[in-house]
């Protein structure tokens, strides 16, 4: 899906330019739900930009062996740099995604979705010429410690990290900010009606409309849960580092 009309002139939309070799992937999952609504009102805007369009020769050529020997491709300096190129900047930091990228955080998160939007690179192969990462100066970032295919499912999932903050895209203001990375503590549980179910029953305290007990308990459940499961996290909660705050 190509946007371009309103990538050439300034605008107020929130931008995303997409750099891949598989501009069939999107908008994928970015077109549906509240993500792709508010791209429909105008809140944020996609464009996606064909890699192999800005290949040098007529085989449309992308990679190349890695000088020096191993196995895979790389992806070729000259391509890449004319492609990042074509792209109307607006200020936008350029970001390309690798297992090797610093990890992804909701901080980074909140950064980028009060700037002007992205430019994302999505690498394939065994990865991108590093030439170009300095001379173009990309942030280099993973979504977490695994391998993906290609990078294109890492954009569209920081993608809709960013947008799911911007103004007008959450209803209900609240669920943004007392959710999992948002205090720096991991989301307690949640429950609704029924009251029992298979044998199940919600926690008292939350049937009891005494709001502060409420809050005591949702926060020694959070606190629970993130010592369990991150203490990394914890650690860094207890410490009041400010690690995933503002
Ligand atoms: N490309 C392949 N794996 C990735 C990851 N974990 N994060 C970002 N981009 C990737």
């Amino acid at each position: 899906m190509s946007e371009k009309p309103i990538f050439s002139s300034p605008g107020p939309a929130w931008r995303a330019s997409v750099l891949t070799l598989f501009t069939d992937a999107f908008p994928g999952v970015l077109g549906a739900s509240i993500i792709g609504g508010a791209q429909k009102s105008g809140i944020w805007a996609l464009e996606t930009v064909d890699i192999r369009d800005f290949s040098v020769n007529r085989h449309r050529t992308v990679d190349s062996p890695p000088t020096g020997g191993g196995p895979g491709m790389v992806l070729k300096p000259d391509v890449a740099a004319k492609a990042i190129d074509s792209v109307v900047s607006n200020d936008r930091p350029l970001i390309y995604l690798t297992p090797r990228g610093k990890p992804l955080t909701q901080t980074r998160v909140r950064e980028l979705a009060q700037g002007p939007g992205l430019i994302v690179f999505c690498g394939r192969f065994e990865g991108l010429d590093q030439r170009v990462i300095e001379s173009r100066q990309m942030e280099e970032i993973s979504i977490g410690d695994y391998v993906l295919a290609g990078g294109e499912v890492a954009a569209q999932v920081l993608i809709e990290a960013c947008v799911r903050l911007l103004p007008g895209v959450l209803g209900d203001a609240q669920s943004a900010s007392e959710e999992s990375f948002e205090d720096g503590l991991l989301e307690y549980p949640l429950y609704t009606k029924p009251r029992e179910f298979e044998d199940r029953a919600i926690p008292e305290v939350l049937l009891s409309g005494d709001h502060k007990k409420i809050a005591e308990w949702r926060r020694q459940k959070s606190i629970e849960i993130t010592k369990a499961r991150r203490p990394d996290m914890w650690q860094a909660y207890e410490n009041g580092d400010g690690h995933e705050r503002d």
